[in-house]
C-alpha cells in the first residue's frame, strides 16, 4: 500500500508541473474578444441561414441579427487587444503581431465592419436578394480583418 501510494505522489508530482501550465489562465482580454467575435458568429449565422435557405427568410429576425452585428460592433473593443496579448505571448490568443505592428489598419478593419453592419440594419428587412447582398459586405469585412490579423488554425 505505502509503495503504491508513493507511486501515485511520485507520478502526480511529475503531472502537476504540466497541468498547472495547460490551465494558465486566459487573459480576460482574450476571453472578451473572443466572446465579442462568438457574438458577430452567432449572429452572422441566422443571416447566413435564411441566405441559404436553411432557415426560412424573417425579415424581424434579420434586421435583428444585423442590428446585433452592429452593436457588438460598437462595443468598445479598443482595451480588449492591449499590447503583449498576440498569439504565443499569451494563452488561447490567435491574434497576430500585425495588429500592433499596424494599428490604424486594424482600426479601420473594424470600422469597415462597422459600416456594413450599420448599412445591413437598413436593408436586410427588405427581401431576401438584400440580406443576400448584406451579408456578403459583411462577411467580407470578416474574412478581410482575419485574413491579415488573425493566426490560421
Ligand atoms: C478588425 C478585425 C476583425 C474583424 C472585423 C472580425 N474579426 Fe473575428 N477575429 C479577429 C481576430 C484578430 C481574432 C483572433 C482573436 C484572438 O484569438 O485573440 C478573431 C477571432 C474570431 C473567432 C474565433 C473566436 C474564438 O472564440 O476563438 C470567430 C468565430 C470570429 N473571429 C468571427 C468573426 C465574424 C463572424 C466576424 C464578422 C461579423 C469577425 N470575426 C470580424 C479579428 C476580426
Amino acid at each position: 500500500m505505502f509503495r503504491y501510494l508513493s507511486a501515485a505522489a511520485l507520478a502526480a508530482a511529475m503531472v502537476l508541473p504540466t497541468l498547472a501550465q495547460a490551465e494558465e489562465p486566459t487573459d480576460p482580454n482574450v476571453n472578451a474578444r473572443h466572446a465579442l467575435m462568438q457574438l458577430y458568429a452567432y449572429n452572422l449565422g441566422v443571416l447566413g441561414g435564411m441566405a441559404q435557405a436553411r432557415m426560412d427568410y424573417d425579415p424581424e429576425l434579420a434586421t435583428e441579427a444585423a442590428t446585433a452585428i452592429y452593436h457588438v460592433s460598437m462595443a468598445h473593443a479598443d482595451r480588449m487587444w492591449p499590447e503583449g496579448t498576440e498569439v504565443g505571448a499569451t494563452a488561447d490568443s490567435r491574434a497576430l503581431p500585425a495588429i500592433w505592428e499596424n494599428r490604424a489598419e486594424f482600426d479601420a478593419a473594424a470600422q469597415a465592419l462597422t459600416a456594413s453592419a450599420e448599412s445591413a440594419m437598413g436593408s436586410v428587412g427588405t427581401d431576401l436578394a438584400s440580406l443576400q447582398a448584406a451579408l456578403g459586405g459583411i462577411g467580407q469585412n470578416c474574412s478581410a480583418c482575419h485574413r491579415t490579423f488573425r493566426q490560421p488554425e
